[in-house]
């Protein structure tokens, strides 16, 4: 499936219905959202729902911030290793028997050098950080607080490891006349200081693809919001 075009009403329609998930717990968000289920995906369970998981991720991630145009295969490598990974993080979020949200991670000891890199530059003890990778919310369900509440399991599942003490994720900045910015897009930043994550503008990198539509990779500015974990408060 191609990635830059996000099949709105055709996800949905793209992939089998399955049961829900066995071990689901309940996701806390507000009562408008329905009833939304939260799956740590693993094992059977992540081989079970690899395919919808990298639809879901490759349709949003082709979406402007990201423009990320990605692939099936390298998606499914990339799941796949984190599912084995020790202390990797894969939660899914299911609206009746569909994958709707989902939220990966993995400790940053683990991760690409272009992630650790800024944090070690900066002094920081990468073992004691968890990197949030995407959050990935579908639009039909945006803003009825998913993508936080998802974010929220995810530093409740860390917290049950104790070896972190803060959780981390970098954001791709994109300038505000981006001209594939939507007009409509609406910037997370409040939601993300709500959580109790805070921006770290000693730390910094940068990524580097080909957006799609695109010919020629460029390297895209990230900055990063850090979350300490000792307290609700945050950072
Ligand atoms: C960002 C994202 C994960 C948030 O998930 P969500 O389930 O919509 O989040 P919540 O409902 O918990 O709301 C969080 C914030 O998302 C923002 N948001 C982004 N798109 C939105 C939309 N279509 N409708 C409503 N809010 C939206 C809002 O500003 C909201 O903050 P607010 O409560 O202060 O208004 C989701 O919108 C998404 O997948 N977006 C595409 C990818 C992206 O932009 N990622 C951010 C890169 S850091």
């Amino acid at each position: 499936m191609s990635a830059g075009a996000l099949p709105e009403g055709g996800f949905a329609a793209a992939l089998p219905a399955r049961p829900l998930p066995p071990d689901g717990r309940r996701l806390q968000v507000d009562t408008q959202a329905g009833d939304i289920w939260v799956e740590r995906l693993a094992g059977a369970a992540l081989a079970d729902r690899l395919e919808e998981l990298a639809v879901l991720r490759l349709a949003v991630l082709g979406e402007f911030p990201y423009l990320y145009p990605g692939s099936a295969a390298y998606e499914e490598r990339y799941l796949s290793g984190l599912g084995s990974l020790p202390g990797g993080l894969i939660l899914a979020a299911f609206d009746r028997s569909r994958m709707v949200a989902a939220v990966t991670g993995a400790p940053l000891d683990q991760e690409l050098d272009t992630l650790r890199d800024p944090f070690a530059h900066a002094g920081r003890d990468l073992r004691s950080i968890f990197y949030f990778g995407e959050v990935v919310v579908l639009p039909s369900h945006r803003g009825r607080g998913i993508g936080t509440a998802l974010l929220e399991t995810g530093e409740s599942h860390i917290r049950e490891t104790d070896r972190f003490t803060s959780a981390a994720f970098g954001e791709i900045v994109r300038s505000a006349d981006h001209p594939r910015r939507p007009k409509t897009y609406r910037t997370p930043d409040a939601a993300w200081r709500r959580l109790g994550y805070r921006l770290e503008p000693e730390i910094g990198g940068t990524l580097s693809w080909c957006d799609a539509g695109d010919r020629e990779e460029t390297a895209k500015p990230l900055r990063f919001w850090v979350k300490s974990l000792a307290t609700d408060i945050g950072a």
